[in-house]
């Protein structure tokens, strides 16, 4: 074989591994904004600000303090503690797959992951930083600094390129479930999984609000959740201020939602069994709510295999060094 042709074959065979892996390693395609941004490096640099502590005003908060790894990038506290231990309003969801979405917070506000970023770190009563802050933070690390310098290339980073590099990180966070197997007729649902599917888009009426590949259709509307301590919150309205968006919620994903409990906007329902109660007596509060949420009269045998159907929805593990932080972390 000449150079030239064993170089050919050389390529060819890796064109054939990138193939494979890609086959091999997730079901899914590649979430929007993930092509030219999925750079290893930032990547991991997305995933150290993640867990860095640093990045509060007190010093104590991290991304991961209210979205856990353990808990599928969900806090299990019903609502979450910012800087200085100050209560949130609002139970923080799993981030898993959330690169797939369009619409994030409960209320919609933010249309990117870039977007999404910025409030958490600039909230007063959660990472509690100014942008400026941010900045000088992250600059201070010898090591985040060479990081950014050798991916953006500028002296000094950027406030922008901070929340760049978590929506990096977060758009590496994705795997497929058992539903999305059967989904892509990769693998078929076991019995008690596939009747409570079957309830799910029929009976349950679940589909008409949760359908397509997360479950979701990220619709603003209420399902009469909240009667504890959410009654204050105002939902969708607090962003657009048209009294028909009062109190309206974005509608979920369910992606890995036997592993995020508390559920609803601001946590109410401890458990999932709860949450199928809950949608059998036709919801909480009479105001507002959608049409779509109207008493299911479920059996027992049904409400067993629908919770069977929710828990088909948890992601294969994730590769675990984007589950915690790298070792060598200069202080
Ligand atoms: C103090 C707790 C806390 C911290 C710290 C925090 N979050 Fe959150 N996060 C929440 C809560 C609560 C919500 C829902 C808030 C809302 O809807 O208004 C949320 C929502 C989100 C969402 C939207 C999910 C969706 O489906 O709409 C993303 C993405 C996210 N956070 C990422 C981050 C990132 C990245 C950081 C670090 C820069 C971070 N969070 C820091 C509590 C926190
Ligand atoms: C009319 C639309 C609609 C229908 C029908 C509907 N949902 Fe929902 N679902 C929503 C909305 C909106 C929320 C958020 C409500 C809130 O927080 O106030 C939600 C929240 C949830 C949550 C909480 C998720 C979390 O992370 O906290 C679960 C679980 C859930 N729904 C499961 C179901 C199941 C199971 C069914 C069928 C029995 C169903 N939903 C029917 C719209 C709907």
């Amino acid at each position: 074989m000449t150079m030239k042709r064993a170089r050919v074959a050389v390529l060819l065979a890796g064109c054939l591994a990138a193939v494979l892996a890609f086959a091999d390693g997730s079901i899914l395609p590649p979430p929007p904004g993930a092509g030219a941004t999925a750079n290893a490096a930032l990547v991991e640099l997305g995933r150290d600000l993640f867990f860095d502590e640093a990045l509060s005003a007190d010093g104590r908060v991290s991304c991961a303090s209210c979205h856990r790894p353990e808990h599928a990038f969900a806090d299990p506290r019903p609502v979450s503690l910012g800087v200085a231990n100050q209560r949130g309003t609002r139970n923080a969801p799993s981030i898993i797959n959330r690169a797939y979405g369009r619409r994030f917070f409960w209320d919609g506000r933010a249309q990117t992951l870039e977007q999404q970023a910025e409030g958490p770190l600039t909230h007063p009563a959660e990472m509690g930083l100014s942008p400026r802050q941010a900045v000088a933070t992250v600059a201070a690390n010898p090591r985040y600094r060479e990081a950014f310098q050798s991916h953006f290339g500028a002296q000094s980073p950027t406030f922008a390129q901070v929340t760049q590099a978590l929506a990096a990180y977060e758009r590496a966070l994705v795997s497929p479930s058992p539903f999305h197997r059967w989904l892509l007729r990769k693998q078929p649902l076991t019995d008690d999984v596939e009747r409570g599917r079957v309830l799910f888009f029929g009976k349950a009426r679940c589909h008409l609000c949760h359908s397509g590949m997360h479950l979701t259709t990220e619709e603003f509307l209420s399902v009469g959740a909240g009667a504890g301590h959410g009654a204050q919150d105002g939902g969708r309205f607090d962003i657009t201020m048209r009294p028909e968006d009062w109190r309206l919620f974005k509608t979920p994903s369910l992606t890995n939602v036997a592993r995020t409990a508390p559920y609803m906007h601001d946590g109410s329902l401890a458990t999932l069994a709860e949450v199928v109660d809950f949608y059998d007596r036709g919801g909480d509060i009479a105001e507002n709510k959608d049409y779509r949420v109207i008493p299911l009269a479920l059996t027992s045998h049904e409400k067993r295999d629908l919770l069977a159907f929710l828990n088909a929805l948890t992601t294969d593990p994730l590769p675990a060094h984007l589950l915690k932080p790298s070792t060598h972390q200069p202080r």
